[in-house]
Order: structure tokens, then C-alpha cells, then sequence
């Protein structure tokens, strides 16, 4: 037996027991003699020491010295021992393990580190060496505390989430990952056939349409930890492959499938934390979300809502607005009421003159290009630039927007998207400068009522608002629809502002699927040879049917509170989508590109060529 305990179990209980643990030497120091070392490994940090006048007569004590004196840190080693009180004043009752140490009687050395290229015992984040650095080296950075408890609350989410979903009779099916493509609006990761040279698999950006089919083959309740791949821009929360909480239900309407989304993270959240969550989720209206919250994806923990005043403000001789409302833009603004700024952690009462100015500067280095400012004062609106605001218009402002004395009204102009999107962020900046979400509990949100389509807007065509397969609200289409103002059955659910999920009803008729193909732009050969296959399966008696799938990374990184989905992820990619541990993407031999028909032989060099054609 190589251990008795991990080193993270042994306990005041213990003492005077023998004890073997194995672990990693993560530090060790010498105190005249007395040679100290912690060693750890995923479960915890045990000290054990080598005390010479607490060995058994007879024991070797200059050789066990010499042992340790020649370990590096991050080696392995097992040890021997008797478990002791610490010495008093030298506990330490932050760790589990800290009143104890384990008496070393003999130690075997497992294995040798090589000098380790960045601190793995400490805890502070300004000690973490470049991305790259911990990447190249994940399973040294994967030893850190912080990184295990990472993986092992990803590990009970999934966990509770399997439990639930087993009580609930849901079945777990697998789906191919050597596929045709599935459209979920990145791009495919290509796979290319060797034996059917030219022909090629796509990696799935998600299972959709395999689990619409398994709805169609009778499975009725599906769910996978499902793997998704899709070649897209870099962010924070995206990697290009990553992992899903996906399922689907037949004979479901749009309820059906919230309630048990409700009832799965209310179970997680009793495993995880022991707590309640509070169902039902509020629902938001998608237009509500875009026009009070600047997002798609709001962040409902806090008050700062969005107000249009571009009617109010269009009469007022301010260029700046009035430039911007003439090219057809809006103008938003946002009441940073007093009473908000006074109940903040923050010590003052108003936003001074500063503090907006560092406001100011924050929106020209997000490219919002610049804030206008008014304060309510008890003579009215006071700002550098009132004077081109008529009275009536300040009136009409305070009205519109709700002020009162003391409140700060920020304004931001822009193309209507872009206005949004520029008042949104500056809301969620407000609200971390006045310490808004300061011990503020997780809150859900179901986003609905959405749009079935979008329109591209540079080249202005029609595209699918989630995918192509979520039913129009009324469950058709008619030819007079005036396809922009049509909604779709889908929802997304979001967690403290980040879209967390999404799902849909589906359509399960192939005529009508057929007709979203068309308005889609695609043509009749186009629809046979990408979905065929599909709208056959839908042919032969589809089930009404719908479901969600939930971003299993982004879940997991708000839970942990990390800045990316990277720090969830054992092994993820970089923020340029490599993998600094394997370096790859890496180029393949000419050979293997020969094989598979992606060189022509011309191109090739003569060993390759030679190699090729034996
Ligand atoms: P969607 O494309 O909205 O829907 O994806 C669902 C959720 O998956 C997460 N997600 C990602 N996470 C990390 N990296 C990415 N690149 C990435 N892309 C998406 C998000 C998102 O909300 N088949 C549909 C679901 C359905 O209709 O059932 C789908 O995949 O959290």
C-alpha cells in the first residue's frame, strides 16, 4: 500500500497512529536541523517533519537529511510515519490539517521534478505567470488549489445534473462527432474522409439536429454532456470547442421545457451549495432586454435602466445629438439617481466632477466616443451644455427619465445597435463602480418573446435569430407575413448578464421547415443537399418537440466567479485558439496531406512523392 490517508485527511484524531502518505513536496524549509516539508497533493497540504531527536534508536538520521536535502520542490515521494500534535504556536487552523504533522520514519522518493517554471504553492492571482506560460504547463497548473476546485465543482454540477436528469427519466444518448454540418452560425471545423478522398466530415457546433432525429426515432426525453465545436472569434467566454448541457423533450410546449431547466439548476444549486433557487425565473421580453438593458443578455440585479429621449432631445440645439439623430441615431440615457450612489459602498454621495470625467475617459477608450452629462440641482439641470437645452426640453427630460435632486443623467448617441450596446456597457460599469453587485446573490433570467429572424446588417439578408429550426410563434407562415415583425418559440436563459443558454420549440413540419430554408435564401438544391436528410426524418411522423442547450463552461465560470471560461477547462485553448501544451494546431507530414488529397502530387516534394505512391 503506497498510502494510508491523502493529504488532506489526517485530523487531531490521529495522533499517535502510523501513518503512509504520498504526495508532492510543495515546499520545505530547514530549522536548525529540523527539515519541515509540505506535502500536498488535490485533497489538501500535510507538513511532515524530520525531527532527529524524535527518531527511533537505530534510525538512519544523516541519510534520511541527505534525501531530503536532494529533493526538488514538486517531487514525489512517499513517507512513513507517526502522527503528532504540532508544536503549540505552530498550528495553523486555516487548513484542515494544520494541528497535526507527520513524523518522518522513512521516505521513498516516487519521482523527480525538474526545476518547475512557476510557483504552484501560492495562492495570490498576481503571482500567476502569462496564460501561455500555465497552458504549456496545464498539469503543473492544474495542481494549484484554486485550478482543482475548479474542476471538481464542474465535476459535481455534472454530476447533479446527470442525478436529475436520470429521476426525471431522461435518457443519455450519445450523437456523432464526425458529422454533416450543423448550423449554428459559426463556421465548421473540417475533417477530411481518407478513404473517400474529397469528401469531408464537419465537427457538430452543436447535436441539434441529431436530437431533433432522436425525437423523431421515439427517444422522447434526451440529454448529453455534449461536446460542440465551432470555429469562431475569440472572447472570453467562447472556446472553440466546448461543452453543453444539452436536452431535448417531445410532445412540449415552451413551459414545459423552462420548468425543468428551472427544476435541474434548482436541484444543482441544493448539490452544489446546499441552497434554494428561487423558481420561476423572471422572464424578460427580448425588446424589453434591448431597449431598458442595452443587451440581449441582461444583467437584472440592478436598477440603471435605459431611457430612449431621442424624440425630447431632437429639438434641442445640441450638435453633437443632433448630428447623430439626423444620420438616424439615438440617443439613451441613464438616471444614476443619488440615492443610489449614497446606499453604494463608495463614501460620498454624488458622483463628483472627477469621477465623471473618468467616466468620460472610460467611454472614449471603449470607443463610445463620449458622455453628455446633466445634474439635477434644485434649480433644475446644470451641466456645461444645458444652455443648448431649452427649458422645456429639461423639463420633458426629468420627467422622462424620472429625476429627481441630486441624480446624474448620463447620456450616449449612437447608431441605434450601437447606442444600445454602448448604454449597456456603460450600466454594467456603473453598477461595478458604485459596488452595485456587492454580495449580491446569482440571479436567472428567461429571455422570450424573441424575434424568429435578424437581418445581416451590411448585406441587409434575412438570418436566423437562433437557428433555422425554431417554430414561429403561430406554428406557420403566411405568404403576407411581413417576415421582420415575426417571433419565434425561443428563449435564452441568462446568469448575472451572460447568456448561459438557449432553446427553442422546433418545427415539426417539413413543409414549413422547408418554407424557413427558402426565406433563408437558400435554394431548392441547396435545401436537398444541406438538410434533405433532415426534412426526410421530418417526413415520417415528427413529434411536436423542443428543448435547450446550456453552456456547461460559462456556468461553471460565473459559479467560480473567473474572468474566462478558460480556467474551467482542464485543457482549453489559448485566446488565439492554440493549445500551447501540444502545440496545435501543428502542421501534418505532406505525406498524411497527400493521403488525403489536399496536396496534389505536383506540389510535392520528391521524397513525399515517392512515399505517396508506394
Ligand atoms: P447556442 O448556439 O445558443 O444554442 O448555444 C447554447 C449555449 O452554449 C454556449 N456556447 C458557448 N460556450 C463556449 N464557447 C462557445 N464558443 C460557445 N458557443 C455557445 C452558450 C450558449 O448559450 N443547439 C442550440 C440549442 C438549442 O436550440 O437547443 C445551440 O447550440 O452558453
Amino acid at each position: 500500500m503506497i498510502r494510508t490517508h491523502n493529504c488532506g485527511a489526517i485530523r487531531p484524531e490521529d495522533i499517535g497512529k502510523r501513518v503512509k502518505i504520498a504526495g508532492w513536496v510543495r515546499f520545505s524549509r530547514d530549522h536548525g536541523g529540523v527539515k519541515f516539508i509540505d506535502l500536498a497533493d488535490s485533497y489538501g497540504i500535510t507538513q511532515v517533519v524530520l525531527d532527529p531527536e524524535a527518531m527511533p534508536p537505530g534510525a538512519d538520521i544523516g541519510a534520511l537529511s541527505k534525501e531530503i536535502d536532494s529533493l526538488s520542490r514538486e517531487s514525489v515521494i512517499a513517507v512513513n510515519g507517526v502522527v503528532r500534535e504540532r508544536v503549540p504556536g505552530t498550528e495553523d487552523p486555516r487548513n484542515p490539517t494544520g494541528m497535526v504533522e507527520v513524523l518522518i520514519e522513512d521516505l521513498t522518493v516516487l519521482s523527480r521534478s525538474k526545476p518547475i517554471p512557476f510557483e504552484i504553492a501560492e495562492q495570490k492571482k498576481s503571482f500567476l505567470p502569462n496564460e501561455d506560460l500555465r497552458l504549456k504547463f496545464r498539469y503543473l497548473d492544474l495542481r494549484r488549489a484554486e485550478m482543482i476546485a475548479n474542476l471538481r465543482l464542474r465535476h459535481r454540477l455534472v454530476s447533479a445534473a446527470r442525478q436529475f436528469f436520470d429521476s426525471e427519466g431522461f435518457m443519455e444518448v450519445e450523437t456523432p462527432i464526425l458529422t454533416r454540418s450543423t448550423p449554428e452560425g459559426a463556421r465548421d471545423f473540417i475533417v477530411p474522409s481518407r478513404t473517400m478522398p474529397g469528401k469531408f466530415y464537419a465537427l457538430p457546433q452543436s447535436p441539434q439536429l441529431y436530437k431533433q432525429m432522436l425525437m423523431i426515432g421515439g427517444v422522447d426525453k434526451y440529454y448529453q454532456i455534449a461536446r460542440c465545436f465551432r470555429d469562431e472569434d475569440s472572447r472570453a467566454d467562447r472556446q472553440p470547442e466546448f461543452t453543453q448541457i444539452d436536452l431535448e423533450m417531445s410532445f412540449v410546449e415552451e413551459k414545459d421545457v423552462q420548468d425543468v431547466v428551472e427544476r435541474l439548476l434548482a436541484h444543482i444549486w441544493k448539490s452544489l451549495y446546499g441552497s434554494t433557487v428561487e423558481i420561476p425565473f423572471p422572464r424578460v421580453r427580448y425588446k424589453d432586454a434591448i431597449e431598458k438593458f442595452g443587451t440581449d443578455a441582461p444583467d437584472i440585479r440592478f436598477g440603471l435602466e435605459i431611457t430612449e429621449v431621442t424624440e425630447i432631445v431632437a429639438d434641442s440645439s445640441y450638435e453633437i445629438f443632433n448630428k447623430i439623430i439626423r444620420k438616424g441615431g439615438i440617443v439613451l440615457g441613464i438616471n444614476v439617481r443619488s440615492s443610489l450612489v449614497s446606499s453604494s459602498s463608495s463614501e460620498t454621495t454624488q458622483i463628483g466632477r472627477k469621477e465623471v470625467d473618468r467616466l468620460i475617459d472610460w467611454a472614449k477608450q471603449e470607443g463610445i466616443g463620449g458622455l453628455t452629462w446633466m445634474r439635477v440641482t434644485a434649480e433644475g439641470l446644470s451641466s456645461n451644455i444645458v444652455k443648448y437645452f431649452p427649458a422645456e426640453i429639461r423639463q420633458k427630460l426629468i420627467r422622462k427619465m424620472d429625476a429627481d435632486i441630486g441624480d446624474l443623467l448620463l447620456f450616449v448617441a449612437g447608431q441605434r445597435t450601437q447606442a444600445r450596446r454602448y448604454a449597456g456597457s456603460l450600466r454594467t460599469k456603473l453598477a461595478r463602480d458604485l459596488g452595485l453587485l456587492d454580495g449580491k446573490s446569482h440571479q436567472f433570467a428567461w429571455v422570450v418573446d424573441c424575434p424568429l429572424f435578424v437581418r445581416d446588417p451590411l448585406t441587409g439578408n434575412l438570418e436566423p435569430f437562433h437557428h433555422p429550426f425554431v417554430m414561429p410563434v403561430d406554428g406557420y407562415i403566411e405568404e403576407s407575413s411581413n417576415v421582420d415583425e415575426l417571433k419565434g418559440l425561443s428563449y435564452d436563459i441568462v446568469l448575472d448578464g451572460c447568456e448561459i443558454g438557449s432553446g427553442s420549440i422546433r418545427i415539426h413540419d417539413p413543409v414549413l421547415q422547408k418554407k424557413i430554408f427558402r426565406l433563408l435564401g437558400m435554394s431548392d438544391d441547396e435545401i436537398e443537399r444541406k438538410f434533405g436528410f433532415f426534412l426526410e426524418a421530418l417526413s415520417y411522423g415528427a413529434p411536436p418537440h423542443g428543448g435547450i442547450a446550456l453552456g456547461l463552461d460559462r456556468l461553471v465560470s460565473i459559479l467560480v466567479g473567473s474572468e474566462t471560461i478558460r480556467e474551467v477547462i482542464a485543457f482549453p485553448k489559448n485566446k488565439r485558439f492554440q493549445s500551447p501544451l501540444d502545440d496545435s494546431p501543428a502542421p501534418i507530414e505532406e505525406s498524411k496531406l497527400a493521403e488525403l488529397e489536399l496536396l496534389s502530387l505536383s506540389s510535392m516534394g520528391e521524397e513525399v512523392k515517392k512515399e505517396v505512391q508506394h
